[in-house]
């Protein structure tokens, strides 16, 4: 289909879809059949992923909530979830305040200011103290049934602390580190990025399967209650939700009067963007309960409360240019190099494009007018084209075929949106990889963590893993806050991990997709990391628990010249890139061990040692996870954390008893 036959299609498809919709809720009978109805939905959707320009905002598709999904139940609201009036200035503030005093016939109101969280509003409906019904606004009369749903939200508590019938409303969001999370493993799946949190919230809330659901970290702060008791004002309802289990966001403030609504509005405007959550604004509610009785409601929103909207902090720009940039992880991500402009307090210079697909998606052209965007503290980020301001004169971007940094070609692995440089031994990853190599769940080096990583590559002297090797103590002491002890320590450290089992190794490297559980089961299969240097994926796949995708993945690496070098390297220093299968019993397998303090019988290598030997596992951290602590002489921190989490301490006699030696 053309260009322009696509546009009237959609033209069609949407409005078949808004009427339809619109029936649906005000005289909840459909227009057309739901196959129709999916059937329309799907192909508007196919059309504007073959015209990503033809998307509008108010397209179907683009919209939050909507048609309740065929499969969720729809629920019907006792009362309905109403909208807020907007205030975007502080003139329309100060008219509300007056409405509100004269509503009241009083000369000073006090008010509660919340902030106003961007997600999705939902109902919960508790019957003693059961969770029963957890819906969605919805048009705000009906909604959907997503139950299910809610009850995978951590904070959202099945039983309230006490036995009581009870609604109450409130926001789930999705924290922004959250987000970002998520949108990378969407990259990594080769599957569309969420715009925003909300979108991501949701799109989480409103999956078909609760299990999606579960594995989105969303949060909920609940604003609002209808609890049967004679409660006087707002704030008391929210503590008494409080008091029953349920989360109430902690920046609430009790105002007295107008001047102290505006300072909290004008506080939390500057430091929002310091917020682990995105909110659009502050919402001002009457206190008094009577009084916001008397006040009522229209039939959008109620006259009692108000929501100051902050503007988006969100600015037009142009493009200069657009140049990648390489990763820790050897992502090779574009970034628009941005006609200097202002925004929510800071200059900014440069927005992220994420990746090929979502420029591809937003239409991005070198030279074109752009809307940036910032959000808390995640980066900017380019939200779209003004298309309008076109001259004809911009330019396709295209994806470089070599890393601009080490000049290897690169790769963008089948199924996924993130182009890559995989080479182990590029610059541009060396620190990131550093320390995963480093990292306690890898080769576990306890003394060179991610501060004397960067201190190292800083001062020329690591490159790359194998290098950490060659380090010597008087290396160390020329460098700044390095002691003769702390040097020793470090060097320690790194001897230490050469004895590591190579499914560790394995894990160390940083194999793309190659997690714990992979390297091991890889290990199991491969006594030594030389015998993969030749591997076909297909041969990989033949294990239980390796896909294509890892497979694929595990071959490219070792194919990699220089990834088989470096591994060579680590031979050579005397790091062992191959373990014996286990002989003998295993009776510590999966079995965790801290050793502190010194020992009378044993070196502490040696203790790790025979903990390896007989399946176990030796740390350097004390966690809840860890099963002993084999306290010494003079334990240190590390014993007194083992108390305070109640980890099972032993003498050097009970562990040498325990593994009957
Ligand atoms: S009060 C009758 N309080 O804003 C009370 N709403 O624009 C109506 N929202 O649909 C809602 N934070 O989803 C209220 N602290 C807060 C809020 C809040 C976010 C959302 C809510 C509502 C929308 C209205």
């Amino acid at each position: 289909m053309d260009k322009k036959a696509a546009k009237n299609k959609i033209e069609e498809y949407k409005k078949l879809i808004e009427e339809s919709d619109k029936l649906y809720y005000e005289q909840d009978k459909p227009l057309i059949q739901d196959s129709s109805y999916d059937h329309a939905f799907r192909e508007l959707k196919k059309l504007e992923q073959q015209y990503p320009d033809l998307i509008t905002p108010d397209s179907p598709t683009q919209r939050v909530g909507g048609k309740p999904l065929k499969e969720f139940k729809t629920v019907i609201h006792k009362k309905p979830l109403l909208s807020l009036d907007n205030a975007m200035n502080m003139e329309e503030l100060e008219e509300f305040d007056q409405r509100v005093r004269k509503g009241l016939s009083k000369d000073k109101i006090e008010y509660v200011c919340e902030l106003k969280m961007d997600g999705l509003a939902v109902s919960l409906i508790y019957k003693k103290g059961r969770l029963q019904i957890g819906s969605t606004r919805g048009d705000g009369r009906t909604g959907e049934d997503i139950t299910q749903n809610l009850k995978t939200v951590r904070s959202i508590p099945h039983e309230l602390k006490k036995s009581e019938d009870l609604e109450a409303r409130g926001e789930v969001y999705l924290p922004y580190d959250d987000f970002v999370k998520l949108n990378q493993q969407r990259d990594d799946a080769g599957e569309a990025r969420f715009a925003n949190p909300r979108n991501a919230a949701a799109g989480s809330l409103r999956q078909l399967d609760p299990k999606v659901t579960a594995t989105r970290p969303l949060d909920i702060f609940l604003y609002y209650g209808e609890t049967g008791k004679k409660l006087k004002t707002h704030l008391e309802v929210l503590e008494h939700l409080k008091g029953l289990g349920l989360k109430i966001n902690p920046q609430i403030k009790l105002c007295h009067g107008l001047e102290d609504v505006k300072k909290y509005v004008k506080h939390w405007e500057t430091v929002r963007e310091k917020l682990p959550y995105e909110i659009d604004g502050i919402v001002v509610k009457v206190n008094d309960l009577s009084d916001q009785e008397k006040l009522g409601t229209t039939a959008r929103a109620p006259r009692w409360a108000i929501a100051f909207k902050y503007p988006p902090m969100q600015a037009t720009t142009i493009i200069e240019d657009i140049q990648v940039q390489v990763g820790r992880t050897g992502a090779i991500t574009p970034v628009a190099h941005l006609k200097p402009v202002h925004l929510a307090g800071v200059t900014v210079k440069r927005a992220t494009l994420h990746n090929e697909d979502e420029i591809k998606r937003k239409g991005i052209k070198v030279g074109d007018h752009v809307v940036v965007q910032r959000a808390g503290e995640v980066i900017p980020e380019v939200v779209k084209v003004v298309k309008d301001k076109r001259s004809g004169k911009e330019k396709d971007f295209h994806m470089p075929k070599k890393c601009p940094v080490c000049h290897e070609e690169l790769f963008r692995p089948e199924g996924e949106a993130v182009t890559r440089c995989i080479n182990a031994a590029c610059p541009a990853q060396v620190i990131g990889r550093l320390i995963h190599y480093c990292s306690r769940e890898a080769m576990d080096i306890e003394h060179v963590g991610p501060a004397v990583v960067e201190q190292l590559v800083e001062n020329k002297l690591i490159k790359n893993v194998a290098d950490l090797y060659d380090l010597t103590t008087q290396d160390l002491e020329e460098l700044e806050r390095f002691a003769a002890k702390s040097a020793q320590n470090v060097i320690d450290s790194i001897s230490g991990s050469k004895d590591r089992p190579h499914d560790r190794l394995l894990y160390a490297l940083g194999i793309r997709m190659v997690g714990r559980t992979v390297a091991a089961t890889i290990a199991q299969h491969y006594d030594s990391l030389e015998e993969l240097f030749d591997v076909k994926a297909d041969d990989l796949t033949k294990i239980e628990g390796i896909g294509p995708k890892v497979a694929a993945s595990v071959e490219r690496f070792f194919a990699e010249k220089g990834n088989q070098r470096l591994i060579e390297r680590l031979k050579k220093a005397g790091v062992k890139v191959k373990t014996a299968k286990a002989k003998g019993p295993q009776p510590l397998k999966g079995k965790t061990f801290v050793f502190t303090g010194g020992m009378e019988k044993m070196t502490r290598p040696e203790a790790e040692e025979l903990v390896r030997n007989l399946g176990g596992h030796p740390s350097s951290t004390v966690s809840k996870k860890t099963d002993y602590v084999v306290a010494g002489t003079d334990p240190g921190s590390k014993y007194e954390k083992a108390k305070k989490l109640g980890v099972q301490c032993l003498t050097e006699a009970q562990f040498l008893s325990l593994i009957k030696r």
